[in-house]
């Protein structure tokens, strides 16, 4: 009896053993994390929401998002909301460069679109693409004055003008929130590094434009962080030889120069910058961004005027379509 009940343990035990051992296997293995995990899309946290690419990293990032599973990090304070005022007008490309530019917003966090259109009304056209542009905006329009619809006169000041007239109706009567506002033409490119800087402007800040004034580029002269001229090919007895695209404004320099504004008369092309910057700033205050004025985050590109030569004047697409 007993060497039964030996042999059957003997038998018994190689298989015991195996039980115990994946058992053990089966109990190292990582538990599944009680909260999910994050999930960060381009879209995550709604209109306007923190987007990955454009968080303020510093140094040892990474490690703070490994301690993040277990503690959570304390909340960043808000950063800067930048207002893109965008004057646009009807003409071919116009859906064509807003898709662009939406294109590029939509990957900023924080920033809200100011669209205004040079119209008499609020175009279907521009209604439904902002409506679908996944964007925080506002839609303005006024039309420019037909006087002033001439070559050779700057363009966009009443537009300009309107956003700004916006933004301090909107911000005027509490303490404004922290803001960035910059000019934002509807046919350049703009990098997403460039947000990222001029995020961080305090009064009024400047940075090199591509392709413009007939040259490569123009930038703003820096010796010891402080603007001390102007590398420009054109113009340059400009007191700020700098294009629309090369400049941000603090929210609260807007709102404490409620005057400043651009100007029809007595403006020529060109100076449309430098009489606006004359109004809020000195060279002096001017905050070099883009590594002390060396990079080119944003270009003066200019759309081809469209080839429609072979549009029918009659027998027309069965179909109306939106270009
Ligand atoms: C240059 C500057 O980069 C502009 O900031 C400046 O307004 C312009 O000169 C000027 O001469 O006033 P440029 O490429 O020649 O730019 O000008 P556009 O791109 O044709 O126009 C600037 C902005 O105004 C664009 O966003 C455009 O859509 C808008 N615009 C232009 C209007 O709203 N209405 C118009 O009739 C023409
Ligand atoms: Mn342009």
């Amino acid at each position: 009896m007993k060497s039964v009940l030996f042999s059957r343990f003997f038998i018994l035990l190689p298989w015991i053993l195996i039980v115990i051992i994946m058992l053990d296997v089966d109990t190292r293995r990582p538990a599944p994390p009680l909260t999910p995990r994050p999930y960060f899309s381009p879209y995550a946290g709604g209109r306007g929401g923190a987007r990955l690419p454009l968080r303020r990293a510093g140094p040892g990032r990474g490690r703070e998002q490994r301690n993040e599973s277990r503690r959570p990090p304390p909340p960043e304070p808000p950063q800067p909301t930048i207002y893109a005022i965008t004057p646009t007008y009807s003409r071919p490309v116009q859906k064509a460069e807003l898709t662009r530019l939406a294109n590029t917003f939509r990957q900023v966090a924080q920033l809200h679109w100011i669209l205004v259109e040079d119209a008499a009304a609020r175009s279907e056209l521009v209604s439904r693409f902002l409506a679908r542009a996944g964007l925080p905006s506002t839609h303005l329009y006024v039309p420019t004055p037909r006087r002033y619809k001439r070559p050779g006169l700057p363009r966009a000041t009443e537009q300009r003008n309107a956003g700004l007239a916006w933004l301090r109706q909107r911000h005027g009567h509490q303490r404004a929130q922290p803001g960035v506002l910059f000019f934002a033409d509807d046919d350049n490119t703009y990098s997403l590094e460039l947000f990222q800087e001029m995020r961080t402007t305090r009064k009024v800040s400047v940075w090199p434009v591509g392709l413009v004034g007939g040259r490569r580029y123009e930038r703003p002269l820096v010796e010891n962080g402080k603007v001390v001229g102007w590398y420009t090919g054109w113009r340059a007895d400009r007191p700020f030889a700098i294009d629309m695209a090369g400049f941000a404004v603090s929210l609260q320099v807007i709102l404490s120069n409620p005057k400043a504004v651009f100007k029809r008369r007595g403006s020529q092309p060109g100076m449309q910058e430098s009489d606006f910057l004359k109004q809020i700033t000195t060279v002096e205050e001017l905050e070099p961004k883009a590594s002390n004025c060396t990079k080119v985050l944003v270009w003066h590109t200019r759309t081809e005027k469209v080839n429609l030569a072979n549009e029918p004047k009659y027998h027309l697409d069965s179909v109306t379509i939106e270009v």
